[in-house]
């Protein structure tokens, strides 16, 4: 009955962690997914995390279904961190949003919604390169998927002119996706004023921006800053649509909690937008795990928890940094490579695009046991002290 089915590739992501697994080399490094590891090498739960697991245990609850959108006071304090909470939006109830299978599941959800209602447009344009799911996600929605130019490999920087002429050129009424901060997989980020010359182009063509942010807090440590470009649209009077996740911001990874939203001009707007969410969610997994949902809630619900979290997440994205900083000495200052690796430095977020090739890679990887994606990027949070010094001395010997 089968045999006509064909084998097909690893995940170019998660395959990168089957192989690592199956790896016996003791110095091997896992650096594919994104996915923070403490400066141990190990998996990190956050201390506010075991806390709010712990009072959360301590109540006895029910496992009864969620409703179809998810955990009410969760969705509602998910919102307020992402628009902020003085967000005019939220106080005129004009935002429709759900709980959500994590980014994944959002941005899922989000492509569903607009290829059966967008009444525009059946593509959706990402960022060249994006992360590598996303094409997958949308084509599987129903959408087409097109690209605009966003890095530029000579400076490994942004291409900022490039990405305003396409974004000009694209039909009007266009949907674009954005990261919101972090860019995954390159690292690099618009300024504040780049944002707004992006945000102008999109309103004078009337583009639709879907906004995913998997990293708030990631970028700079700080989690209004990091969401300071969803928040900047929103109040230009852009109706956006939002992909959320606390996939890596509270080290809920395989709890996959996460919302997605859309703004809308007004409450009767919003009220039908989540009735068709709930149609689009019922039949494909009728509605939401609970346990991750009720942390997140317990956290951004508790001020001592909350500020807990929050200098966690700033710990994270400044150990990140550190190790850049280690990264880049060790290769100049140690190995005495000729390359400017600057970028290592500039780019921002858990990832850093390293401009490795195709065959260096795979050198690494065969001759050095240092697992990362095909494309260079390797997860700066997988680094650790004690193997930092390795990884350098590989990548110098695969780029001499
Ligand atoms: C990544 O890009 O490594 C993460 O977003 C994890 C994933 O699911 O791919």
């Amino acid at each position: 009955t089968w045999a006509q089915v064909p084998q097909g590739p690893p995940d170019p992501i998660l395959g990168v962690t089957e192989a690592f697994r199956a790896d016996r080399d003791p110095c091997k490094m896992n650096l594919g997914v994104g996915a923070y590891r403490d400066n141990d090498g190990k998996p990190y739960v956050l201390s506010c995390v075991r806390k709010a697991e712990k009072r959360l245990l301590d109540k006895s609850m029910d496992k009864e279904y969620l409703g179809i959108t998810g955990h009410p006071g969760f969705v509602q304090r998910a919102s307020k961190l992402a628009y902020g909470a003085d967000s005019p939006a939220l106080a005129e109830s004009r935002v429709a949003a759900t709980q959500s299978i994590s980014g994944t599941g959002a941005l899922r959800i989000g492509g569903e919604f607009l290829s059966r209602y967008y009444p525009y447009a059946k593509k959706i344009y990402l960022p060249t390169p994006s992360w590598g799911n996303h094409t997958p996600i949308f084509r599987d929605s129903g959408l087409e998927v097109g690209q605009y130019r966003y890095f530029d490999k000579t400076t490994n920087g942004l291409n900022i002119d490039g990405m305003l002429e396409d974004l000009q050129n694209l039909p009007a009424n266009s949907i674009v996706l954005m990261h919101a901060c972090a860019h995954n997989p390159t690292g690099v980020d618009p300024t504040a004023e780049q944002w707004d010359q992006i945000s102008q182009v999109i309103k004078d063509r009337d583009h639709f921006c879907f906004f995913d942010m998997a990293y708030q807090g990631f970028a700079s440590g700080n989690v209004d800053r990091d969401a300071q470009a969803v928040r900047q649209f929103v109040s230009r009077g852009h109706y956006v649509a939002l992909s959320q996740s606390f996939a890596k911001n509270m080290g809920l990874y395989g709890e996959r909690v996460g919302t997605f939203s859309l703004v809308c001009q007004s409450t009767e707007e919003m009220k039908a937008v989540e009735s068709q969410l709930k149609i689009l969610i019922r039949p494909l997994y009728s509605n939401p795990p609970l346990n991750g949902a009720r942390i997140v809630n317990q956290v951004l619900s508790d001020s001592t928890l909350y500020s807990e979290w929050l200098s966690e997440v700033k710990g994270m994205a400044d150990r990140i940094i550190s190790m850049r900083t280690a990264l880049k000495d060790h290769l100049v200052n140690d190995f005495g490579s000729q390359h400017n690796w600057d970028h290592i430095t500039n780019q921002i977020g858990m990832f850093c695009y390293t401009g490795l090739k195709p065959d260096q890679v795979e050198k690494l990887t065969k001759e050095h046991h240092v697992y990362l994606t095909k494309d260079g990027r390797i997860s700066i949070a997988g680094i650790s002290s004690r193997n930092v010094e390795y990884l350098a001395q590989s990548i110098h010997a695969v780029t001499k």
